[in-house]
């Protein structure tokens, strides 16, 4: 038995990033929390909300949870855009793929990679920057998911659900626009908050078995196997139902006729091959691809192209 975890006052940690009420706040509603482990466990993404506003002090739970994680070479590499306004909510709703719950979320956060500031910076020391490569967007995508992963679970531990948003990526430029972001601080992915409508949870969704997601030391997986845990987990999918309602239209197949899966049939499987394999995934792509760029990101692999790398 691991013994228990020695209490670390949250209220002067809160103020590190927080006005002193507002760490206050925090650190009392801390106090009635539920604790992280059972907080991860129940996870569900939740996309039907209640429309009433999200309290003061969870919001200043959100924002700090928001910064609080750990930051790639402490740069911090990205900027979150909390939303509380419907029109704009609206706006991004359908900018986002048309996802009706960022509309109906009372509380929406944008979250942004940064590749401005630092760069700034650089300039302002009177340095070139020199930090092109793909390693500044893999650090920043992965600074602003953990801030928003910390918010997500801060939100549930406090009785509010939330869903991520990959789907603010397509409209990253427009979203930029709208919100005023200035060159290379561009939307990639958004978490929406919200009471669960009615208080009603999803119950936790199943996950492909352990051994295809978790391995110990190394590679321990044969081909065999790994069908076998595929099909075991398609046929808990079909059972429950989990992806008939979001089945991916055969139109969007591009591949002509009927669609050939019928009813109860559509599990995980087919659901994974046609999201990887529809026509419109490459309009999409072909979109991104012009539009990242367009918004002063740009990969190079030397660092020497000052004005046009990453
Ligand atoms: C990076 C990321 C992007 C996601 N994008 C979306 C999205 O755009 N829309 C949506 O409804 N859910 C989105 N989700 C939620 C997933 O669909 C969800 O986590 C998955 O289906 C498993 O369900 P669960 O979270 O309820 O366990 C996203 C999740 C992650 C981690």
């Amino acid at each position: 038995m691991a013994e228990p975890a020695p209490a670390r006052p949250a209220a002067a940690a809160a103020a590190t990033v927080l006005e002193p009420d507002a760490a206050q706040a925090v650190a009392a509603l801390a106090e009635r929390s539920r604790d992280v482990l059972s907080t991860v466990m129940t996870h569900a993404s939740v996309r039907r909300f209640a429309p009433e506003p999200i309290p003061e002090d969870v919001v200043s739970a959100i924002e700090a949870a928001l910064v609080r994680g750990p930051t790639s070479s402490a740069l911090h590499s990205y900027t979150h855009v909390i939303v509380r306004n419907p029109e704009r909510k609206q706006r991004i709703a359908r900018l986002a793929g048309d996802q009706p719950w960022i509309d109906h979320a009372p509380l929406l956060v944008v979250g942004c990679a940064d590749l401005r500031r630092a760069r700034e910076v650089t300039h302002a020391q009177g340095y070139r920057y020199t930090a092109h490569d793909l390693r500044m967007l893999v650090s920043a995508t992965a600074d602003l998911t953990v801030g928003l992963q910390n918010a997500s679970l801060v939100a549930q531990s406090l009785g509010f659900g939330t869903v991520m948003l990959g789907g603010v990526l397509n409209g990253s430029l427009e979203i930029a626009e709208l919100l005023g972001l200035p060159p290379r601080v561009v939307p990639l992915v958004g978490l929406s908050v919200g009471r669960p409508q009615g208080g009603r949870w999803p119950a936790p969704r199943p996950r492909l078995p352990l051994p295809l997601l978790v391995h110990h030391e190394g590679w321990a997986l044969d081909a065999d196997a790994e069908r076998r845990l595929l099909e075991a987990h398609d046929a808990t999918t079909r059972e429950r139902g989990d992806f008939e309602g979001r089945r991916i239209p055969w139109s969007a197949m591009g591949l002509g006729g009927d669609d050939p899966v019928p009813v109860g049939d559509y599990g995980w499987l087919e659901h994974t091959g046609r999201k990887q394999g529809r026509a419109t995934w490459i309009a999409q792509g072909a979109k991104v691809d012009v539009d990242l760029p367009a918004q002063g990101l740009r990969v190079r692999s030397t660092g020497d192209a000052d004005e046009s790398g990453v």
